[in-house]
């Protein structure tokens, strides 16, 4: 048996590709923050023999999880689309799907296996359609044998470190009969030469760092994505005013812990997010957002900055996960509650209409009801304009993993609906206060719910809805709110806003 596969292999000399690129994923690997210096490359380009390859053929991308992977399907899609490929979001017209996947939570991987049966039946009726999996999920060692023993009907794996490998493994895919797979467990490189198609031409994603170093004790993410690299603040401001020259209204600065911007550039020293954004203020694009914060990096000078305004734009994310001080000890976010809300306020201070956003988690393990009333209370505190809520999940090869997961189902959802009945009130409350003012909105589209309707966000991120010609989808308008919902706004047309920028 296993010398007839070896003899196809050579036949079509696969053994040489095998040596280089099978890769499987390793999380304890990952888990190794290496000395060695991250190099920027700048010299991404398609070989000749690949080019073309997807002439007349067509791409489709799913995406699950986080900004940072939105904006990894650009760049795949911008790849895919130098490569001759066009995109569908049609299944049936597909010559590739990828599945760009979250490892966040259980549910999040769950749905993904869904997709992976699902897609068994469209490769029976195509053979030679290509499906691929990539993203953090495909970083973990569990998922990757999974794919391998049940799930053979998939051509590719590739990691959130071999992106810019596209093309190379695609056309190894093409060709082979074997499944491709390339997972670097160690972090790649800065690339900064990627192509990327980006979905539309209104807002757009820009990455400043990768990776994440925090390991908070319950996340899978430092493994999935490496250890934290800056990009240089001179790319980042070109590709800002890049943007900005082809007319985007609004970018967000984007990475999974932001704050810890520039720590670990040699090029520049002391150079951090306030640096950063003190220089992006100038550049004339009237919005600038940035996520994800966490509260411990989050230093006085980016206070002081965003406190200047202009177009850094009054919402901050910050999220806090639990109100009481020994849940964050044991979940290795490095601040306490009294921290949190020194931090909260010094913000509130500089930037005094600003909204916050944060993000919960319930029932990590040995959470009491009296630690969790102290995440109640420490909400009702802030008065958050929105939160993202989760119930704790596992994940393998995380410290918390080792801990017992103790707190019951039962417990653990009812927590959430007493969290989110308070968020929705609060949403509420916040968005009643915005009745009958005028509000600045990017006009991003139309509703989904209703074409005629014109949809688009506040600079404090709230989504207002008003009826107005399509004319206006690009421009940033002035809006009357008519009636406000929990997490919308109805209004009407005002006039079309004038763009200040200091
Ligand atoms: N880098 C960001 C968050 C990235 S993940 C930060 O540090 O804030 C987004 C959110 O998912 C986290 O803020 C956390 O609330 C939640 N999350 C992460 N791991 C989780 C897990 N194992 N179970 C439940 N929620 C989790
Ligand atoms: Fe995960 Fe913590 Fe890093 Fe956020 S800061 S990505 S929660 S380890
Ligand atoms: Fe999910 Fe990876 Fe983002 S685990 S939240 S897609 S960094």
């Amino acid at each position: 048996m296993s010398e007839t596969k070896v003899n196809n292999k050579t036949e079509k000399d696969y053994s040489k590709y095998f040596q280089t690129t099978f890769q499987p994923p390793s999380l304890k690997e990952a888990r190794r923050r290496r000395k060695k210096t991250v190099q920027f490359l700048n010299d991404f380009s398609i070989p000749e023999d690949i080019k073309g390859i997807g002439k007349d053929k067509k791409f489709l991308i799913r995406t699950y999880g986080c900004q940072m992977n939105e904006h990894d399907t650009e760049v795949m899609a911008g790849i895919l689309s130098e490569i001759g490929y066009t995109a569908t979001d049609r299944e049936e017209d597909a010559d590739i799907i990828l599945l760009n996947t979250c490892a966040i939570r259980e549910n999040a991987e769950n749905k993904v296996f869904g997709e992976i049966g699902h897609l068994k039946n469209l490769k029976r009726e195509n053979p030679n359609l290509i499906l691929g999996v990539c993203g953090c999920m495909a970083q973990e060692e569990s998922v990757v044998n999974r794919i391998l023993e049940k799930h053979q009907h998939m051509d590719l794996i590739f990691g959130t470190h071999n992106i810019h490998r596209l093309p190379q493994l695609l056309k190894e895919a093409l060709f082979s009969k074997e499944m491709v797979m390339e997972v670097w467990s160690k972090e790649g490189d800065v690339v900064e030469n990627l192509p990327r198609m980006r979905k539309g031409n209104i807002r757009a994603w820009v990455n400043i760092m990768y990776g994440c170093d925090k390991f908070c004790t319950y996340c899978i993410v430092p493994y999935t994505r490496g250890k934290e690299r800056s990009r240089h603040p001179k790319e980042i401001i070109d590709e800002v005013r890049e943007l900005a020259r082809q007319g985007y209204k609004e970018i967000t600065l984007l990475g999974q812990n932001v704050n810890a911007y520039g720590k670990d550039l040699e090029s520049v020293e002391n150079y951090g997010l306030g640096d950063l954004m003190d220089e992006i203020r100038k550049i004339d694009i009237p919005r600038v957002r940035f996520t994800t914060s966490h509260p411990r990096d989050f230093d006085d000078h980016l206070v002081e900055v965003l406190g200047k305004g202009g177009n850094l734009v009054e919402h901050i994310h910050l999220p806090v996960q639990s109100g009481n001080s020994d849940m964050l000890k044991i979940m290795g976010r490095k601040y306490t509650r009294e921290r949190y809300l020194e931090l909260f306020y010094k913000i509130k201070e500089a930037v005094p209409n600003a909204s916050f956003t944060t993000d919960i988690i319930v029932g990590f393990p040995n959470e009491t009801d009296e630690q969790f009333e102290d995440t109640m209370s420490l909400v009702r505190e802030c008065q958050f304009d929105g939160a993202y809520t989760f119930i704790y999940s596992p994940r393998e090869g995380t410290p918390a993993a080792r801990m017992e997961d103790n707190i019951p189902m039962s417990v653990k959802k009812e927590r959430l609906q007493r969290l989110n009945e308070l968020v929705n009130e609060l949403a509420a409350k916040s968005n009643a206060k915005l009745k009958d003012q005028v509000v600045e909105v990017l006009v991003e589209g139309t509703s989904k719910k209703n074409p005629k309707v014109l949809s688009g966000h506040t600079r404090t991120n709230k989504v207002v809805n008003f009826r107005g010609p399509k004319s206006l989808i690009g421009e940033l308008v002035n809006v009357r709110v008519t009636e406000a919902k929990t997490w919308t706004l109805d209004g009407e047309f005002v006039e079309k806003a004038g763009v200040s920028v200091k």
